[in-house]
């Protein structure tokens, strides 16, 4: 993000001057009450982090706390654990009859299934998985809707010590078969379709599309979600249900060690190719747990949790399976779409199920108040009594929607700042404690030491913008990308040297020392809070043989936050015509997933170069921005800029 835009967000953002001090009422009942907890937190962060391990069940306790060979880091070595006993085992005797997840198809079927019956389940299916040949250290790829078979699958892995890589189901079968390549996965899960707006989506076809190419897999699992005829391949395909009706349902858990891989989930980079973000045991079930605990105040015995992502995106792994299933809460699992088959039916769900707290994307947050207060005035939201927030930067106009219409005016919205690499929020607010300013992301969670930096690695200090960095590993941070150490040492540790962790993220602090996100400073677009960059939709529009080359960037979006614009310039024989611009989105729904597809292409005879022939997308930027394109001094071709400018009005501008 270039200064002057950084500044144009700065000022929007501080429109909104009012903040928001914990009613007493809150506070006298929240989980943490007390400041302290900061203090003691940064006088001792790694006496801070045990207490907050000592929150798991460990088969063996650890004998160190953390050791950090920059950039490196382990956390409770020596200790041993599992997962899936601590999300389930340990809460048989005490909750075994609680609801872990309210279900709700998007047709209108719904199951309540209970900790015992999720144990019961994901032992059968780790039984399952062992019969077929997978053991400890092996990987699982799992390509669900959002059923409830994806957390069990997810801990049938944690059970038996595979690793799980999970491939949101709206992303393609090229998409797919990458991940299970790079991974080299022995065993996919995956369904007959799932429902998205009432259609079906056909994860079968897409897996076999997928599985072709991967030499790999040995086994398909297929759960059958819709009934639908699909193929099943004699001697690779086995149905879900008939794998595990013929298990027992007892499975010992295995011993796990620390620091033993739990998944690995990829996430778009500045390149090509996908990053296979690496997360471990134990230090990862020590974040989810306690973020969850503290940031959205769990009470397990009455908390009704509903965090509406798609387990497929980091924050359905730590804040719909991992965090609350270790918490013993009971959590909303929503499978379609939230205009399906009306614009109410979250508050349908929320009505239904008594929801307490609700955690999404600002994004959804601004289509909701788009689409207008009758749906959600339609329900009685009274049940609702936390709100999150997390994905990209929440504008304080949806913040103060979020808390005045379904919050009911007083519950406190915490807006947490983390990522897949950060595997649990790092910057939230404590809701007993933290006065709230709509628009910041407020302060680090304990032990979490944040701050924002200059280009040249000094502090910028209260009232500055700059690079955000976590200057000291957490527990839950990733270890490394999978089978590419040196890129995880490239992408994150060269800005400011190994020792100071850099996520990508613009930030400005406050007088108070409170942080405003201001979006990702490289080539990542955050298009309705998923991470797309630029490079792999470029990749994907020049692999169409009527493409000789483009550039994408993002245009701020009133509503997505951002959307892709695609600048193409067509091989010597062929036109940009409107049936091209067709074929070129439906080429990258292919290959990437329709989440990726260019909101708008402009064709254009070159593209602006430097005279190294580097394309430069900041004067793209500025083009789809509707403004006046910045310096183009060091430019080669400079007239081409006013013939795409021309080209480009039909974008409109930013509001329009
Ligand atoms: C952005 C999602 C501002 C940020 C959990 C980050 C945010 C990227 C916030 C990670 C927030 C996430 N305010 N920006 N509260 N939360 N982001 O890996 O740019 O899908 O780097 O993880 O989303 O996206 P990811």
């Amino acid at each position: 993000m270039v200064d002057k835009e950084i500044e144009k967000t700065i000022e929007a953002l501080l429109e909104e001057r009012r903040e928001f001090k914990p009613s007493a009422d809150f506070t006298s009942q929240a989980n943490v009450r007390e400041a302290a907890i900061y203090q003691r937190a940064a006088d001792d962060p790694e006496a801070w982090w045990e207490s907050q391990a000592d929150r798991l069940d460990w088969f063996q306790k650890w004998d160190k706390t953390f050791e950090w060979n920059a950039p490196h880091h382990k956390w409770f070595i020596g200790g041993k654990l599992n997962v899936a006993h601590n999300c389930l085992d340990r809460h048989l005797d005490s909750a075994g009859d609680r609801v872990a997840y309210h279900w709700v198809g998007e047709p209108g079927d719904n199951r309540s299934i209970t900790y015992s019956d999720l144990h019961d389940q994901v032992c059968r299916l780790a039984n399952g998985l062992k019969e077929l040949g997978v053991s400890k250290g092996d990987r699982v790829a799992i390509y669900l809707p959002m059923i409830p078979e994806l957390p069990a699958a997810m801990l049938a892995c944690a059970r038996i010590g595979a690793a799980h890589s999970v491939v949101f189901g709206g992303f393609s079968a090229e998409s797919l078969r990458d991940r299970i390549n790079d991974a080299a996965c022995r065993v996919l899960i995956t369904a007959d379709g799932g429902y998205r707006r009432g259609q079906i989506i056909p994860l079968k076809l897409n897996a076999d599309d997928a599985v072709a190419e991967c030499e790999s897999i040995e086994k398909v699992i297929v759960v059958q979600r819709t009934l639908e005829d699909v193929n099943m391949q004699e001697g690779r395909d086995i149905v879900y249900q008939d794998l595990i009706e013929a298990q027992s349902s007892e499975c010992e858990a295995e011993s796990m060690d620390s620091e033993d891989m739990l998944y690995i989930l990829y996430t778009s980079g500045t390149t090509g190719k996908p990053k296979g973000i690496v997360h471990t045991t134990g230090g990862y079930l020590t974040g989810v747990s306690s973020t969850h605990h503290l940031i959205f105040d769990i009470k397990p015995e009455s908390d009704v949790f509903w965090c509406a992502a798609d387990i497929g995106w980091v924050t359905g792994h730590s804040y719909i399976v991992y965090g609350p299933l270790a918490n013993g809460c009971t959590s909303i699992l929503y499978e379609g779409a939230p205009d399906w088959p009306d614009k109410d039916r979250w508050w349908g769900i929320v009505e239904e199920y008594k929801a307490t707290i609700l955690y999404t994307a600002p994004t959804a947050i601004r289509t909701m108040m788009k689409w207008g207060i009758d749906y959600p005035n339609k329900h009685d939201l009274t049940s609702l009594r936390l709100l999150g927030s997390v994905g990209e930067p929440i504008n304080p106009e949806a913040w103060i929607w979020y808390q005045e219409f379904i919050g009911g005016g007083d519950a406190p919205v915490v807006d947490t700042w983390w990522q897949t690499e950060t595997g649990a929020i790092m910057i939230s607010a404590l809701p007993g404690l933290t006065t709230l300013k709509p628009g910041s992301a407020t302060i680090a969670f304990p032990g979490v030491e944040a701050d924002v930096l200059d280009d040249k690695g000094g502090l910028v200090g209260k009232g500055g913008g700059g690079y955000l960095v976590l200057k000291r590993p957490t527990p839950a941070m990733f270890r490394t990308i999978f089978g590419d150490d040196e890129r995880y040492r490239k992408t994150y540790f060269e800005k400011f040297g190994d020792e100071i962790y850099f996520p990508g993220d613009g930030a400005k602090l406050d007088d108070d020392g409170y942080f405003w996100l201001l979006g990702r400073v490289d080539d990542v677009m955050n298009v309705a809070g998923h991470r797309i960059s630029t490079y792999e939709v470029e990749s994907a529009l020049v692999d169409h043989q009527a493409v000789a080359e483009a550039a994408v960037v993002g245009r701020k979006d009133p509503k997505e936050g951002e959307t892709i614009v695609a600048f193409v310039t067509p091989r010597a024989g062929h036109e940009g015509t409107d049936e091209l611009m067709i074929e070129l989105r439906q080429h990258v729904a292919k290959v990437i997933g329709k989440l990726a597809r260019p909101h708008a292409i402009i064709f254009t005879d070159d593209l602006p170069k430097t005279r190294s022939g580097k394309i430069m997308r900041r004067l793209l930027r500025d083009i789809a921005e509707g403004e006046k394109p910045g310096d183009v001094t060091t430019l080669q071709n400079a007239p081409i800029l006013d013939e795409i400018r021309e080209k480009a009005k039909s974008l409109g501008s930013r509001d329009g």
